[in-house]
This record gives structure tokens, C-alpha cells and sequence, in this order.
């Protein structure tokens, strides 16, 4: 008799543990897509900012590691939109802004900041393309 409570003690706790981390897990899915929207374009942005005045004043490690850092959360970008489906336009979008800061960093480093400005210029475009298309406000 004790030993059938036990059992049920057993499967109830395991039953709540399980709860514990399933809504865990939810919570924490839900948060990345929260922070995709507002914080990560905030650091997109910022970026996108410091990458044009580095270029600009020909400064070679500050528009590296901008460039660097861009084609990191346009990875990001790109793979939110693969997993949310149904929106193959932003995820050729992102991919296409990635491939732009690593074309900003061979020609940074290439010291031809003229395909650099070029570079920059079809990047901040293709930021309003993919705004024009998926962001509400
Ligand atoms: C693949 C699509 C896509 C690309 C590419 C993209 N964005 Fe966004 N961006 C969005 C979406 C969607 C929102 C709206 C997010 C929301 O409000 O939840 C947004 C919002 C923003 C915001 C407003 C954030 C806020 O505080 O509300 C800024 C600033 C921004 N983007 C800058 C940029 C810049 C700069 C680039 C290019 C260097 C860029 N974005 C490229 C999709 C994109």
C-alpha cells in the first residue's frame, strides 16, 4: 500500500518537474522573440551608425569590428525568420545584409573604401526593404 502511494508521489513530482521546465523552456523561447524586435535591431542599428562613420573616416579596425558584429545579428535575424516560416523575403533579406558586412570587411581591409561606401549604401537600403515589408509601426 505504501509502496503504491510512493509510486504515485514518484510520477506526480516527475509530472510537475516536467511542467516547471516545459513552461521554462516557453518563457525562454518567448523572450528571444521578444528581444528580437526591439534590442537587437537597437544593436543593429547602432552598429549600422558606427560602421558608416568608421568607413567614412577610413578607420579601419572600428569598421572591422562593426562589420563583424553586424554580419553576427543578421545571422541571428536570418535564422529567427527560417524558424518562424512563412517569410522566405526576410530571410533572403537578412542573408543578403550578412553577406554585405562581409563584403564591408574584405574591402575595408583591401584599404578600397569605395566598394565599402557602396557596400554600406545597398545595406542601409536593404534595412528599409525589409522594414517596408515586415515591420508594423
Ligand atoms: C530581415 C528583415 C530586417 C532587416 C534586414 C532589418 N530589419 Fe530592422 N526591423 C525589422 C523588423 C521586423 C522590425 C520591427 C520589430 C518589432 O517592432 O518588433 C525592425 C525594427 C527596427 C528598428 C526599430 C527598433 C525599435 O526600437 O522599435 C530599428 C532602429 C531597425 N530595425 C534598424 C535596422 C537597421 C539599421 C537595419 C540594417 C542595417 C535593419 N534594421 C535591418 C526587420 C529587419
Amino acid at each position: 500500500m505504501t509502496g503504491v502511494v510512493f509510486t504515485k508521489r514518484l510520477t506526480l513530482g516527475r509530472t510537475l518537474l516536467a511542467c516547471a521546465l516545459l513552461t521554462l523552456l516557453a518563457s525562454g523561447v518567448r523572450s528571444a522573440e521578444d528581444g528580437f524586435g526591439t534590442e537587437l535591431m537597437q544593436s543593429i542599428e547602432d552598429s549600422n551608425k558606427s560602421l558608416a562613420s568608421n568607413i567614412a573616416l577610413k578607420e579601419a579596425k572600428g569598421a572591422n569590428a562593426d562589420a563583424k558584429e553586424l554580419a553576427d545579428m543578421f545571422a541571428k535575424v536570418q535564422t529567427y525568420y527560417a524558424q518562424k516560416g512563412d517569410a522566405a523575403d526576410a530571410v533572403e533579406l537578412a542573408r543578403k545584409c550578412h553577406d554585405l558586412t562581409l563584403k564591408i570587411q574584405s574591402s575595408v581591409t583591401a584599404n578600397d573604401y569605395s566598394t565599402a561606401t557602396g557596400a554600406a549604401t545597398d545595406l542601409s537600403r536593404t534595412c528599409k526593404t525589409c522594414h517596408n515589408f515586415y515591420k508594423k509601426s
